[in-house]
């Protein structure tokens, strides 16, 4: 089996596995990383190869800490210094210059790297066990649903990885907030369940900005649809629209109680619940998926960009 829950024993054979050029599922607080060592240009492909990942699209590179973060770039900021300060271990990612002499395939032909320290006890574990950072995109199949648990990375690889550590469900459940940090203004480029709201009192923070991720990309239109179920999902604005659906329909619902699936009223409980529901509700027997448009307010952000990425009307978010 492929599934193993982080006994010393599984995790010792994950470090084996990793220094030997093999990839793993990783929990982590956020969503399961498919993991790879990030030096090691042998599982950088192999991580390419299984998610089925466009060579243009860079990895985040997971750390430790911030000393060995330091060590992978050119400079450290006052500002990477503050945020990391805060938030570290936890769901930011942050882009600042690469070191000049690392090549990597996972910077997919840029000179600036993503960096991430993690907080699950699984992944830190791991980390300090290593000699080496670990590159980690979200452990599905392009294009589709992120796992918030080690049965969600099973169903997208199976035997194609060796070893999938169990660290249970994830508690923030969508991915981290990336910010850039290469130039003068700090920006968002992928919002997360930390936002605007947490950074500003530190920083001079502008609104998320998805043409510059595209630009980063080189290909426009890449990532916009991108966090995807297998069935048509559809915003609602009101539950008393679910009668006029010819086709079977799986409600999920945000401050509705009773009908439906209830993903909870907070954007924290929203977004620790969205993957997992959808996971569920993909399988089920229905046509489609219908979800509640989501609050006003920038605290919903995260919520309104991961479905805008997700459903067939985002003209209504
Ligand atoms: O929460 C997360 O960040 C999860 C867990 C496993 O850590 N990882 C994750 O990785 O979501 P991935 O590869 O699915 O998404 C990484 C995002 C992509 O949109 C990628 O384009 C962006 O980060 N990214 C990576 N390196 C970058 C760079 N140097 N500059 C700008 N964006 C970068
Ligand atoms: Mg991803």
């Amino acid at each position: 089996m492929t599934i193993k829950s982080p006994s010393p024993d599984a995790i010792a054979e994950a470090v084996d596995y990793l220094r030997q050029s093999n990839v793993i599922g990783l929990p982590t607080e956020t969503v399961y990383g498919l993991a790879g060592n990030g030096l090691d240009e042998k599982a950088i492909q192999k991580i390419y190869e299984v998610k089925g990942r466009p060579s243009n699209n860079p990895l985040i590179f997971h750390v430790r800490d911030v000393d060995a973060a330091k060590e992978l770039t050119q400079e450290w900021p006052e500002t990477a210094a503050l945020l990391t300060s805060h938030y570290w271990p936890g769901p930011m990612t942050i882009v600042l210059p690469v070191r000049s002499d690392l090549q990597s395939s996972a910077l997919a032909g840029g000179r600036t790297i993503a960096l991430r320290c993690p907080q699950h006890p699984v992944a830190l574990e791991l980390l300090r066990q290593l000699e080496f950072p670990i590159v980690a995109p979200s452990a599905n199949r392009s294009g589709t649903l992120s796992p918030v648990s080690a049965e969600h990375v099973w169903d997208n690889f199976h035997d194609s990885i060796p070893l999938i550590l169990d660290g249970g469900e994830c508690r923030v459940g969508l991915e981290s907030t990336v910010i850039d940090l290469t130039e003068n203004q700090v920006r968002v480029l992928r919002p997360g369940i930390l936002n605007e709201k947490h950074l500003r009192p530190l920083l001079e923070v502008s609104a998320s900005n998805e043409e510059k991720v595209q630009s980063i990309l080189k290909s426009p239109g890449l990532l916009s649809r991108h966090y995807a179920p297998s069935k048509p999902l559809r915003v609602i604005d009101d539950p008393g629209e679910l009668d006029h659906f010819s086709m079977s329909v799986v409600y999920l619902s945000i401050g509705n109680d009773g009908i439906g699936i209830d993903l909870g009223k907070s954007p924290e409980q929203v977004a620790s619940n969205l993957y997992r529901s959808l996971w569920e509700a993909q399988k089920m027997e229905v046509d489609m998926i219908v979800i509640d448009r989501p609050p006003l307010g920038e605290d919903w952000n995260v919520i309104r960009d991961r479905l805008r990425r997700a459903v067939e009307n985002p003209e209504s978010l």
